[in-house]
């Protein structure tokens, strides 16, 4: 038997690392257009940084353990709490707001499951010192301007959006209390994957009568008529919140990116330090997990790093992105090609060749050719093989001293050339 990766983990053969690479260049290039920088931080954090603040799911997963010194440490599973103690340990002396972007690798100890694996790639895009809706605002276009550039559209991607001050002044409207809050929180971020019968049960465990949970399911498709969501909201007293959301939807009509957009309250997020505007990014078709998510984490550098700054950002995986570009065909075939191959014939040996290659390799180009002593019929396929855009055969016994043979992929014949001129132009 032949040992294989670790469950849930990914060997990345080259045509793997190619598509990775593709992805990565994608999220590089927006968030370079949007103004953010890239940092990144240790894969090995203390432990208690997530079990202060993330929430029981995220510590659930953790890859932790005791190290050498006796610390308690863990993987990292996700980066925010990374950057809010890096961001707040440096915050007097920094340009606000902070825009950062990272790609690390994160570790979650996950059932296995589509979309869901044990490490993954995320893109996280975080704003830092910006406490108006603009800031959120932005933040949604960069993530779903990462969509277009992988030629997705609003067909394909539908950004849902949430704001959990709104929903908390909505719940205590129809009388959840605090502590059922969490209760109703996990009702509702559910209610895609679970029968209402067990949400109703789990509901009634919290203490929720049954005519408070009938709400709150109504509360959740309430939005669909503005003028008798208004209305609700009114009632709860959550104007101000309401007022804030219609202005970052405002907002991403300006930005461009409003037909992406649709507002969901069953939209909470898993993670247990956001405070304001949430989002979810999905496939349309809802065959795929979730590709991003994220929102407004207001206190967690004051509670990591005893620095009052407003925070927002996103997490963005590579796994369900690749999955919905290679569903829709938007995931490019990589071709790893090398410019020139040089073979020799008879009346050379690869020691001639080498010098070829060094010469055209000094000039950027990049070379092959067969290692070891190969008879020419052997070095063209593998030059075939390869696909190398250009060969060039030296040393045969037709061609003259400083001649050689150029023939170009997908074109018939080859051409007889000065090597010398050839070497100088290529
Ligand atoms: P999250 O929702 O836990 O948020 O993860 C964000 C995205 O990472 C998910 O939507 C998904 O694409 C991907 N992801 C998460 N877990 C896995 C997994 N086990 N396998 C594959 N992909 C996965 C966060 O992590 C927040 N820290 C994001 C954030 C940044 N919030 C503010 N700033």
């Amino acid at each position: 038997m032949s040992p294989g990766a670790l469950p849930g983990f990914r060997d990345f053969y080259p045509t793997e690392l190619a598509e990775r690479s593709y992805i990565f260049r994608g999220w590089r290039d927006v968030a370079r257009r949007y103004g953010f920088v890239e940092y990144d931080g240790p894969p090995l954090e203390p432990l208690d940084l997530y079990t202060k603040k993330s929430g029981a799911e995220i510590v659930d997963q953790l890859y932790n353990f005791r190290d050498k010194g006796d610390r308690e440490i863990a993987l990292r599973p996700e980066m925010t709490p990374t950057l809010a103690r890096m961001v707040a340990a440096r915050a007097n002396s920094m340009r606000k707001p902070v825009r950062w972007f990272s790609i690390p690798q994160l570790f979650r100890y996950e059932r296995q499951q589509r979309g869901r694996l044990r490490e993954h790639f995320q893109l996280n895009m975080d704003i830092i010192g910006e406490a108006d809706v603009s800031a959120d605002a932005e933040l949604l276009a960069a993530a779903i301007d990462v969509m277009s550039v992988f030629e997705l559209s609003s067909e394909d991607v539908v950004a849902r959006v949430s704001d959990r001050r709104l929903l908390n002044a909505l719940l205590r409207g129809i009388g959840i209390t605090e502590p059922q809050m969490a209760a109703a929180y996990a009702a509702l971020d559910k209610l895609d994957r679970d029968p209402r019968e067990v949400l109703e049960h789990r509901l009634a465990a919290a203490g929720v009568g049954a005519s408070v949970s009938a709400q709150l399911f109504e509360l959740a498709g309430a939005t669909a008529d503005e003028a008798a969501f208004t209305h609700i909201v009114d009632a709860a007293g959550a104007t101000a919140e309401w007022d804030d959301l219609r202005r970052y939807l405002d907002h991403t009509e300006s930005l461009g990116v409003r037909e992406w957009v649709k507002l969901d309250l069953s939209i909470v997020r898993g993670l247990a330090y956001y405070t304001g505007i949430v989002f979810e990014l999905f496939d349309a078709k809802g065959e795929l997990r979730a590709i991003c998510g994220g929102g407004r984490y207001d206190t967690l550098l004051e509670s990591l790093g005893g620095v009052s700054l407003p925070a927002l950002g996103f997490g963005m995986g590579d796994v369900v992105l690749g999955e919905l570009l290679k569903s829709r065909g938007r995931m490019p075939v990589a071709e790893a090609m090398v410019d020139v191959w040089v073979a020799y014939g008879d009346a050379g040996s690869v020691e001639d060749a080498m010098r070829v290659a060094a010469r055209l390799r000094a000039r950027g180009r990049s070379v092959e050719y067969a290692l070891g002593n190969q008879k020419l019929a052997r070095q063209l396929k593998a030059a075939h093989t390869a696909r190398a855009r250009e060969t060039v055969v030296i040393a045969t016994p037709e061609l003259s001293a400083g001649e050689a043979m150029v023939r170009k992929l997908d074109e018939k014949g080859e051409r007889k050339v000065q090597l010398e001129a050839w070497l100088e132009e290529t």
